[in-house]
Formats: structure tokens, C-alpha cells, sequence
């Protein structure tokens, strides 16, 4: 297939949306990361993301739109806790999961009798919603197992030649996925962190449970809240071990393991003394500049060849609590206390 490469002229934005209602596929920027957008009402074209990414059936997709109204339409049951939350978030990058309406074909959701909805705040995401006239099934536009893109090139790299047409726009400003919520039973749960934190979460809701996928490994058999968690994911070719604690003992863990194809992942104001070569990953101080540079930094070890990449701890609160969970991914759950 020969994808085609649109700007984010007008012009082009339409075309996108033409493509999109005739059922085919086209990569769009949103404020998160690159997503794979489809026609969430046309099955066969949602059964292509399926396809051109390698993404296992029984992973749900989420459901992109435009108009809060929308939400009422995927969902004939909204709880008023959804409401609250579209209030605070929306437009933004916060997933709420809700129970599936008849609107929406089943293989959007895996089967599950839920859907996944988010409201982006991405402009460009927005015209191509309007300009399709219809909802978008959605998943970051890697190929499935690989670093979500944050840019055009990145997706580019995995979806050239797979996909109808991708949409060439700005740089992903939050750089990881969206929050992902569940209000389908009990106390709402947080089943995959993101730009919209969980402190916040707790504000405007009060009681939010994390599940515990977030920061532990799923067990071969056992049941999860969002199938995504149980994938291998996040993962660059070279092998990355996380090392928890401060400058010095990372310093010192990973000078001693110094050969050739060993990299170190930094915090930016922490490279002296480490004596492999240094991918800087943000501040530690500095949350928002880790989330934009998590996905990048490990495939850069990976363009430079290296094999094996030592990475820093991220702090577990806050928008750190989402670096974390991606890295621990990245790291197949491999953590070294020093
Ligand atoms: O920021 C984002 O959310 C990006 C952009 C493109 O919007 N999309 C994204 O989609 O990250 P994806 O497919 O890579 O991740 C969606 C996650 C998966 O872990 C999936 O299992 C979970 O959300 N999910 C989707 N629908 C669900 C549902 N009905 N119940 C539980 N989990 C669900
Ligand atoms: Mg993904």
C-alpha cells in the first residue's frame, strides 16, 4: 500500500477525514501520542488496526470524539461520576471506560461489554473527528510491542506501507498515553496512569483505587481489568534494567558494568560521573520533561546501537507515577535497588 503523508493544511485534514469515513486507515496526532484512527462503527475498518499493527483481538480499543454529547451516544448508561470527570478533564488526556452501548461494534471493545472513550484536546485530533463526521477507534500507531510514536517519523517507521494515510502534525506534548479510568463497578479505578494524575483523580472523585497491574506484573492466567496491561509493551531492542536510588548509586552500579553496547538512561542534571555513554530522559525534578522524552530516549539507545540500557528511577507520584509504569514495561518489571 502506498501510505500517503498529509500536513495539517486544511486540505489535507479534510482528506484524512474523507479517507477515514471510507473506511480505511490514517495515523493522526493527538495531544498523548500518534493513534491509529479508524470508523469506530465500521467494523471491517476497525478490523484493520487489528491487523496493521500486529495487536492481539482481545486488546479494546478506545473511542475518540469531538462532542461531549457523543459520549451519550457510545453509552446508554453514563454514570454521573463520568460527567464529573468530562467537567474537570475534557478535552484532555484522560480515558473514561463505560458501559458499551449498542452503538458500537463489539470488536471495538474486544468483546467486553464496555467501551473506552477520551475527549482529546489535540486541535488536529479534533478536525479529523469532525472532518469523518463519526467517532475513531484509536490506539497509539505503533506496531504492537513497540514504543508508542511520538512523533511522525516514529510511526512512519513502523506503519509506512500498512496504513492509508498518515498525518505528518506537531510533536505529542504530553508524550505518553492517556490516563485510563474504569467506572463500570465500585469504587472507580484507575487501570493505567497518564497525563491526568491520580492525586488529581482522588480531588475531584475522592476515592479512586490504582490497580495493582500498574506497578506489578500480570501472573500467566490471571484475570485483568485492561487486557493492554498484560502485554509485553513499551519495549526498544535493547534490554533495560531500572536502577532505583540516588545519583551516586546509580553512578557506581552502572560504571561497573561499563563494556561495549551499555548506555545509561539520566536524569539530565545527574550525568556527571556515570562513564557510559548518557541518554538523558529530563530533570528528576521535572515530570512533564520525562513523560515527553520516555518514549524516545530508549529508541535512541536503540539507533545507536547499544544492547543494554541501565535507566533511572522515576519518583511513584504525581505524572512520575505514568514514567514509571511505561519504564517498568520497557524493563519487562527488572529493578535494581542500590
Ligand atoms: O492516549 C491514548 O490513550 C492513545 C491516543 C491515541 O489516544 N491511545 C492509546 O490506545 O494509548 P492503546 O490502544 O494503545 O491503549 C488503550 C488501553 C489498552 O491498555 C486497552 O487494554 C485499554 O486501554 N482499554 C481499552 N478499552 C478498554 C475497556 N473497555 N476496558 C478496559 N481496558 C480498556
Ligand atoms: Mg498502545
Amino acid at each position: 500500500m502506498n501510505t500517503q503523508h498529509l500536513s495539517c493544511s486544511a486540505d489535507d485534514l479534510a482528506r484524512a477525514g474523507d479517507l477515514l469515513k471510507r473506511g480505511e486507515l490514517v495515523a493522526i496526532p493527538t495531544e498523548t501520542v500518534y493513534g491509529l484512527a479508524a470508523n469506530a462503527f465500521d467494523e471491517a475498518a476497525v478490523a484493520k488496526i487489528f491487523e496493521a499493527k500486529g495487536r492481539p483481538q482481545d486488546n479494546p480499543l478506545i473511542v475518540h470524539i469531538d462532542t461531549l454529547d457523543t459520549l451519550y451516544f457510545l453509552s446508554d448508561d453514563v454514570p454521573e461520576t463520568a460527567a464529573v470527570l468530562a467537567d474537570a478533564f475534557w478535552p484532555g488526556p484522560l480515558t473514561i471506560i463505560v458501559p458499551r452501548g449498542e452503538a458500537v461494534p463489539s470488536i471495538v471493545s474486544a468483546g467486553l461489554p464496555t467501551v473506552a472513550v477520551r475527549f482529546p484536546s489535540s486541535e488536529t485530533a479534533r478536525t479529523i473527528i469532525r472532518q469523518a463526521g463519526v467517532p475513531l477507534a484509536a490506539p497509539s500507531a505503533n506496531l504492537s510491542g513497540s514504543p508508542s510514536p511520538t512523533t511522525a517519523e516514529r510511526v512512519l517507521a513502523d506503519l509506512d506501507g500498512r496504513v492509508a494515510a498518515v498525518v505528518c502534525g506537531e510533536d505529542c506534548e504530553v508524550g505518553l498515553e492517556s490516563t485510563v479510568i474504569s467506572l463500570c463497578g465500585g469504587v472507580p479505578r484507575l487501570l493505567r496512569p497518564g497525563g491526568i494524575t491520580l492525586e488529581q483523580l482522588r480531588e475531584v472523585l475522592g476515592d479512586v483505587v490504582a490497580d495493582d497491574a500498574i506497578v506489578n506484573p500480570v501472573k500467566e492466567g490471571e484475570a485483568v481489568a485492561s487486557p493492554g496491561m498484560k502485554y509485553k509493551h513499551y519495549s526498544p531492542r535493547c534490554e533495560v534494567t531500572i536502577i532505583d536510588g540516588d545519583a551516586d548509586g546509580f553512578a557506581a552500579y552502572v560504571n561497573a558494568r561499563a563494556a561495549d553496547g551499555v548506555a545509561a538512561l539520566c536524569f539530565d542534571d545527574e550525568t556527571d560521573g556515570v562513564a557510559v555513554p548518557v541518554i538523558t530522559l529530563g530533570r528528576r525534578d521535572d515530570e512533564a520533561a520525562q513523560a515527553r522524552r520516555l518514549f524516545e530516549a530508549p529508541r535512541e539507545a536503540d539507533d545507536r546501537g547499544m544492547t543494554t540500557l541501565y535507566a533511572v528511577c522515576p519518583r511513584r507520584e504525581g505524572l512520575g507515577l505514568a514514567v514509571f509504569n511505561r519504564l517498568l514495561r520497557a524493563a519487562a518489571f527488572r529493578v535494581v535497588t542500590v
